[in-house]
């Protein structure tokens, strides 16, 4: 099975062809494959040992593979399952999510698109360990380059990445979502002198605190119960290169105190450990919260906040720097045409001027998505007004400001009243699930559409019993 540092992955495809073929594409690329044929299979498998990503399809012949998501989640609630669906649906969607999947999405056909949501999977669990060779591969990608803008405040975060790449500071990297702040934190570490060693990110809001102590600093055998064998977290995994600390924010108070020792000492022990463990590291932050009101509120160490504050880059929301929108549509129309290998698109006037006009709520990632759907969607080879949604078409509809609730049906008192609490519950739960609905499961966009930040409504799903994704 795997090797420490290895990483291991159920396949559970929709016929042996397919399992064979993952595996195939994945083997070169430094996992270690087991593929189930069955449900039963695949619970035997995860029962005896352990997998950082599970592939399921949602159907295997005639049967909805459901009641087997659900009881992987149950058993073992660290693994990240994604579920592949040879009709993407979003019913389909919104039962996967709700029963716990990670992902869910269209079987992948080729063995980069395998790699991209294998990477993505693993990327959200913080388990991003790439092997040198996949780093050198990597190659420029995430070089500043590959960050596109030209506007002013675009400017000074390019110049602020070059100064602070060579040196260890530690850099918090503020903005709100979806501005490019993970792109900004890659940046800094391939061009920093650790770039051939790992970047591991941890998302601390995505793991639930219980399991993330013993995430970022290990465990040893018998720890507590279930810990049956020692685990290396991820500050030993990062040893020599950076650990990027996304989401700061949500580290819980209790162990804000040991990252800080990590910060000031380079120190720490393994869950359940005495043994002091040295590491030589890097550490990166990114939050969207204003992390100095948290401070003022109590619910953010001051100590550890000056600490992580050496260099702060605050990433400018895309509305503050609309000349960037155009450069930023070129990027991605490029890169999807070549990533589907589809020709290149271009923009109508009307389009182009509605999309420098709108607010961005979920900044650039909600301009790349709605590109990306456009390229596919758009017939012809000037994407033209009907691509557009209707809240770019009309400015004043995708203004929530007035909260949207024309757009809410009536509601009635009942004649014997009712809880208000309760019914207020319902409609939040209804309206949670429209918009992850008409996202398509995309947290940030449904955040968006709800007028929430996305913490918030991660936090809101959490209590719901929505399982958190990223995206
Ligand atoms: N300047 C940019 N040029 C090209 N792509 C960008 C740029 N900024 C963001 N992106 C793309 O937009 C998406 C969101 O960026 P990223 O994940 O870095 O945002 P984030 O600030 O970390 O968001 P969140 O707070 O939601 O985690 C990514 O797919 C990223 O590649
Ligand atoms: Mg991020």
């Amino acid at each position: 099975m795997a090797e420490q540092g290895q990483i291991s992955i159920l396949l559970m495809a929709r016929t042996k062809a397919q399992n064979k073929q993952f595996t195939a594409w994945l083997e070169p690329e430094g996992f270690v494959v087991s593929a189930a044929a069955t449900a039963e299979e695949a619970l035997a498998l995860a029962d005896a040992n352990y997998f950082d990503l599970v592939l399921m399809a949602q159907r295997l012949g005639s049967k909805d593979t459901g009641p087997f998501l659900e009881r992987l989640v149950e058993l073992f609630p660290e693994t990240v399952v994604s579920v592949l669906a040879a009709e993407p649906r979003v019913e389909g969607a919104v039962a996967a999510l709700r029963k716990g999947a990670f992902d869910y999405l269209p079987a992948p056909e080729s063995q980069k698109e395998l790699l991209a949501l294998v990477t993505d999977a693993l990327a959200f669990r913080g388990q991003r360990r790439e092997s040198v060779g996949q780093r050198r591969r990597a190659g420029g990608k995430y070089d500043v380059e590959n960050i596109a803008g030209q506007s002013q405040p675009m400017q000074e975060v390019f110049r602020l990445i070059h100064k602070v790449a060579p040196t260890d500071s530690t850099v918090l990297i503020l903005g709100e979502s979806g501005t490019g702040k993970e792109l900004v934190a890659r940046a800094i570490h391939y061009q920093s002198s650790r770039k051939d060693f790992p970047l591991v990110t941890v998302n601390c809001g995505a793991i639930p605190s219980e399991l993330l102590e013993s995430e970022l600093f290990g465990h040893e055998k018998g720890a507590f119960t279930g810990a049956v064998r020692t685990r290396v977290g991820r500050f030993e995994m990062a040893q020599g290169g950076t650990v990027f600390l996304d989401e700061i924010g949500d580290m819980p108070p209790m162990l804000q105190v040991k990252i800080l020792r990590v910060l000031q000492e380079h120190q720490f022990e393994r869950v359940g450990g005495t043994r002091t463990i040295d590491v030589d590291i890097r550490v990166l932050a990114a939050t969207n919260q204003d992390l100095a009101a948290r401070v003022a509120a109590g619910d953010f160490r001051e100590d550890l906040f000056y600490r992580l504050n050496v260099v702060p880059i605050q990433v400018p929301p895309l509305r503050e720097r609309r000349s960037d929108i155009p450069l930023l549509c070129e990027h991605f129309l490029e890169r999807f045409a070549q990533q589907k290998g589809l020709e290149l698109k271009t923009l109508s006037p009307e389009v182009a001027e509605a999309l420098t006009r709108y607010d961005w709520p979920g900044n650039v990632r909600e301009l790349e998505n709605l590109l990306e759907r456009m390229v596919v969607l758009a017939e012809d080879e000037v994407i033209g007004s009907d691509s557009l949604p209707p809240k770019l078409l009309d400015p004043a509809a995708g203004e929530l400001t007035n909260g949207g609730l024309e757009e809410l049906p009536e509601v009635e008192l009942p004649p014997q009243g009712l809880n208000l609490k309760a019914a207020v519950d319902q409609m939040e739960r209804k309206l949670i699930l429209k918009a992850l609905q008409r996202s398509g499961g995309n947290k940030t966009q449904a955040a968006a559409l709800l007028g929430l930040n996305r913490t918030t409504l991660v936090e809101k799903m959490k209590k719901m019993g929505l399982t958190s994704g990223r995206g």
